[in-house]
């Protein structure tokens, strides 16, 4: 029997007016992993979290989770399903605590389970000891702790974070990576938004990038970068002369042809994946050549390259708005 998926998304289009703000988009993802839903504002992100969550309905084609159609049975969607959106959705004038209580009430645990699985949730989320105060008297990143705890009180098999970090400092954002491990390693499976690379490639297991409504690119992160070409050896050599000798020494190593840049002196070698490795060959093959570099660096693609790679054309867009406004600007 084949394992039933977290989500499934098939040819779905949401479409406001003329404006396709998702595009004949299909993605799934298996349970109990992280998938992570990447692109630039505006690009459609909570329009396919708000379709998946219930809160929108698709224009065309048809979404599941864990095999349940969001459109025919949108209550049993809702009772599988935690959502931290976009905008935190908890009430400023209630605590922590009342908050989450709330929240429990709703689901209808008794009076004794909602206290103790509020006590757990403000333990877990390092809420204990703001829990009796207002939540307008929280930080932005104790807002977005209590979120996160407000989608977890039902305990759901799947969990929907709309850009759950945005706007955390580096360590209140570790702390929910944190977090989202810790649910992941129990089972929860978890869609996040991002915007931020690095978060997608620290935490999702499979990776897709939308653009303008459309899916741009899909895989984990490591296909992703490999899409660019792998790794790349970089090494400077101290005389023009040495060229044809160092190059000829690490072409064994190359996966692709080796490149010489006139300008500094510097060697490239395309060394597909496993860099580490193949940089230690070439430090041997220059030792043997017996030519010793200024530099020698190993360079991997981020998954920030992969990125403006992929949206290429809108980044260079950026730059000529960006140099025309600067020239009137001087003029
Ligand atoms: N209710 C709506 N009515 C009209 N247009 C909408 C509506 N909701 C979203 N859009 C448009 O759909 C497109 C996608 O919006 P969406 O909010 O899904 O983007 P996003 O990827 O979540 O962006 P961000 O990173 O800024 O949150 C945008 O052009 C947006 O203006
Ligand atoms: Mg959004």
């Amino acid at each position: 029997m084949s394992e039933v998926l977290a989500f499934e998304v098939n040819r779905a289009a949401k479409y406001f007016g003329d404006l396709k703000a998702l595009d004949d988009v299909s993605l799934s993802s298996k349970q109990g992993t992280i998938f992570g839903l990447l692109g630039p504002n505006g690009a459609g992100k909570t329009t396919l979290v708000n379709m998946l969550t219930t809160l929108a309905s698709p224009t065309k084609g048809s979404l599941k989770v864990l095999g349940v159609d969001v459109v025919e049975h949108p209550d049993t969607v809702r009772n599988l399903i935690g959502l931290a959106g976009q905008f935190a959705a908890v009430d400023e004038y209630l605590t922590g605590e009342e908050n989450l209580y709330m929240i429990g009430r709703l689901y209808h645990l008794n009076h004794k389970e909602t206290k103790k699985r509020v006590s757990e949730l403000l333990e877990d989320l390092r809420l204990t000891d703001a829990a009796r105060r207002q939540v307008k008297t929280y930080s932005g990143g104790m807002r977005r702790r209590l979120d996160l705890g407000a989608s977890l009180v039902g305990r759901p098999r799947i969990l929907f974070l709309d850009e759950p970090t945005t706007g955390l400092d580096p360590r209140t954002r570790l702390e929910l990576w944190e977090i989202m491990r810790e649910l992941v390693k129990n089972g929860t499976s978890i869609l996040l938004t991002t915007q931020y690379l690095e978060e997608a490639d620290e935490l999702a297991d499979h990776i897709a990038v939308i653009d303008r409504g459309k899916l741009i690119a899909e895989g984990t992160s490591s296909q992703l970068k490999a899409r660019l070409g792998g790794d790349v050896v970089e090494f400077e050599i101290t005389n023009e002369l040495q060229k044809d000798v160092a190059v000829a020494a690490v072409s064994g190593v190359a996966t692709k042809k080796v490149t010489y840049n006139e300008d500094n002196r510097v060697i490239s070698v395309p060394v597909g994946s496993h860099g580490s490795t193949k940089l230690t060959e070439i430090v041997r093959a220059l030792d043997k050549a017996k030519i010793v570099p200024n530099s020698l660096s190993l360079h991997q693609p981020t998954l920030d390259d992969v990125f403006l790679n992929l949206i290429g054309a809108k980044a260079s867009d950026v730059a000529t708005t960006a140099a025309k406004l600067g020239k009137r600007a001087r003029r």
